[in-house]
């Protein structure tokens, strides 16, 4: 089985998410056996098709450029039983560079009319390979995606023998989320063999593909806090991942789901301690961090017998959780105070340090 794996997101390696599932994808296929070509649109030169619809009349099946598409991308599409169309959602849909390749697709078809179930199309030039759709999307909602799934089946009816819609895509390289991810990744190789064995995705494998990782709750406060903060620093998102930047809080309710993301459980071992806040200055307030059996609870208000007590200027220990001051030294210099089981503190960035 042939399978030509078209990726038309710009960015790549970890950063890339489309990028990410796709490499999981073509995985289980060649452990079962395809043939797979994986084809970067960003690195091939594709023109946009100017509609002289020259490939219908004067040169019929063959584009008027003389480009990439043309000379080696066409035969491939034309020519493999499998086409994975993976695309990075774009305002709702495919991105420009997939739109452009699927464009210049049209030789595929002849220029006359049919009507196929009440519809009017285009009959097949060549048969069309069967299509694979896998898309990924910041947005946690999988409503996301309707537009994409509403093109894809119009437009591929029933060739698309598969969808495949990734929400909460930047999640994807989370430390902390690793363990839902780990399932994710296993079943989108799971997904691969299922592909080349039947053709088609089995309902279990594409849920757990599919799986929600977070919600708009969940999602939004450190979304926001993280863009914040690349404006406030003036660093893109990229540079900020890049430099393993922490978003700074701006209130207790904010510093807490920083705290739960970053949380170590790895480190914690069968540590149990409460660390308690009590935070002065521009944001007044307690909360509390109780680690137990390698979970976490991060909760405003007093802690009933806190383990280790720091009394700190909010923005001083917001300084230190983003790297801009060193606590040992605020520490020395009494910018701070902390009283009770002092090893919690000297290990707090070790247990936060996701
Ligand atoms: C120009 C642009 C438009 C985007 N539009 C959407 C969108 O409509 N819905 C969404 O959920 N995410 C949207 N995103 C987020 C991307 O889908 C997400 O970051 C994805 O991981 C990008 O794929 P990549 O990691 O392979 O680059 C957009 C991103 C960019 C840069």
């Amino acid at each position: 089985m042939k399978v030509l794996a078209v990726n038309s997101s710009a960015r790549t390696g970890d950063v890339s998410k489309t990028e990410i599932m796709l490499n999981y994808l073509v995985q289980g296929m060649q452990e079962q056996g395809a043939d797979v070509e994986v084809i970067n649109l960003r690195k091939k030169k594709i023109r946009y098709c100017i509609g002289c619809f020259t490939c219908w009349t004067k040169t019929p099946g063959t584009c008027v450029h003389k480009d990439d598409m043309t000379h080696e991308l066409f035969p491939k599409y034309r020519d493999c039983d499998i086409c994975i169309l993976a695309t990075p959602l774009f305002h709702y849909t495919v991105n420009a560079q997939m739109k452009a390749f699927i464009e210049r697709t049209l030789p595929m078809v002849l220029p006359f009319f049919e009507l196929r179930d009440g519809v009017t199309r285009h009959p097949p030039r060549h048969e069309s390979p069967s299509i694979v759709i896998l898309s990924v999307a910041g947005f946690p909602e999988l409503s996301v995606f309707d537009q994409i799934r509403s093109y894809a089946n119009y437009l591929y009816k029933s060739k698309l023998i598969a969808e495949i819609y990734r929400t909460s895509s930047e999640l994807l390289s989370q430390p902390s989320a690793q363990k839902m991810l780990e399932d994710i990744f296993q079943a989108t190789a799971q997904g691969g063999r299922e592909l080349v064995k039947h053709q088609k995705i089995s309902v279990d494998t594409l849920a757990r593909m599919t799986a929600p990782i977070t919600d708009f709750e969940r999602m939004a406060p450190i979304g926001n806090l993280a863009w914040q903060t690349c404006i406030n620093e003036g660093v893109t998102m990229g540079e900020f991942q890049k430099r393993n930047m922490i978003p700074r809080p701006e209130s207790i309710e904010t510093f807490l789901p920083v705290m739960r993301m970053g949380f170590n459980p790895s480190k914690t071992g069968d540590v149990k301690a409460v660390i308690q806040f009590n935070f002065s200055g521009a944001v007044k307030g307690h909360c509390y961090l109780a680690i137990e059996h390698s979970s976490l609870k991060a909760e405003t208000g007093p802690a009933k017998k806190p383990d280790l007590t720091i009394d700190t200027p909010f923005e001083l220990w917001m300084d230190i959780l983003t790297g801009k001051a060193d606590g040992q030294q605020m520490f020395m210099e009494q910018k701070y105070t902390a009283s009770g089981n002092l090893e919690l503190l000297i290990k707090f960035r070790e247990f936060f340090g996701n």
